[in-house]
C-alpha cells in the first residue's frame, strides 16, 4: 500500500465529487497548514471566501480566527486548519449528516498524518462530528480525551461577526488552549 500524504488528499479533495455539494463549488478548500503542527484547528465548512480562493479561514471568521491567535501567542504558519466539510454549502446552510459522514474521510487522513497533539474544534458541527456526545456550551474551554485523541472545545469564530461579546469568550478559550499546551508540554 502506498503512502498516505496531504498532498494527494489536496489533490482528492480538489476533484471530488463524492457529494452533491460539488456541483456549486467555485473551489473545494483542503486543509492547509504546517504539517508538523502540534495544534489542528478544525471548523465547519468553507464560506463564500474560502470557496472563492479554495482556502480555509480566509474571510471575515478567518481574520477573527487570525486575530486571537496572534492575540495568545498562537503563530498561524505552524498549526493546521481544516474543515468537516470541504465544499462550501450553498447560502452556508449547515452541512448535513450524509455530507459530514462522507466527507470526514478526508479530515480523518489529514489527522492520521499530521497526529496532532491537540485538536481544537470550533464550533457546534465539529463538535457534533467529533465528539458526538454532550453540550458544546458545557465542554468549551475544556480539554475532552476521545478515542485516545485530545480535543480543545471553544466556539466558531463567526458566532463573534453575530455576537461582539463572544469574542472575550472565545480569546478566554484560546489563552486556556495556550496554557493547557504548557502544562502539557506541547509546542506551540
Ligand atoms: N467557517 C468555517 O467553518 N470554515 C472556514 O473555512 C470558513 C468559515
Amino acid at each position: 500500500m502506498s503512502i498516505d500524504t496531504i498532498d494527494r488528499i489536496r489533490d482528492e479533495v480538489i476533484n471530488c465529487r463524492l457529494c452533491s455539494l460539488c456541483k456549486n463549488r467555485t473551489n473545494a478548500v483542503p486543509g492547509e497548514g504546517n504539517f508538523k503542527a502540534s495544534i489542528m484547528f478544525v471548523g465547519e465548512a468553507p464560506g463564500r471566501n474560502e470557496d472563492e480562493k479554495g482556502r480555509p479561514f480566509v474571510g471575515l471568521a478567518g481574520k477573527i480566527l487570525d486575530e486571537t491567535l496572534a492575540k495568545v501567542g498562537i503563530v498561524r504558519s505552524r498549526i493546521f486548519v481544516t474543515n468537516i466539510v470541504k465544499c462550501r454549502p450553498p447560502q452556508n446552510r449547515v452541512p448535513t449528516e450524509d455530507e459530514r459522514r462522507v466527507c470526514c474521510k478526508y479530515l480523518d487522513r489529514e489527522l492520521s498524518i499530521i497526529s496532532p497533539r491537540i485538536i481544537c474544534v470550533l464550533g457546534r458541527t465539529a463538535f457534533q462530528s467529533l465528539i458526538g456526545v454532550g453540550n458544546i456550551l458545557a465542554n468549551r474551554g475544556k480539554l475532552i480525551e476521545k478515542d485516545r485523541k485530545l480535543f480543545f472545545i471553544t466556539i466558531h469564530p463567526a458566532a463573534i461577526i453575530y455576537n461582539n461579546k463572544l469574542r472575550c469568550t472565545l480569546e478566554k478559550d484560546m489563552q486556556t488552549l495556550v496554557s493547557e499546551c504548557k502544562r502539557l508540554n506541547i509546542p506551540i
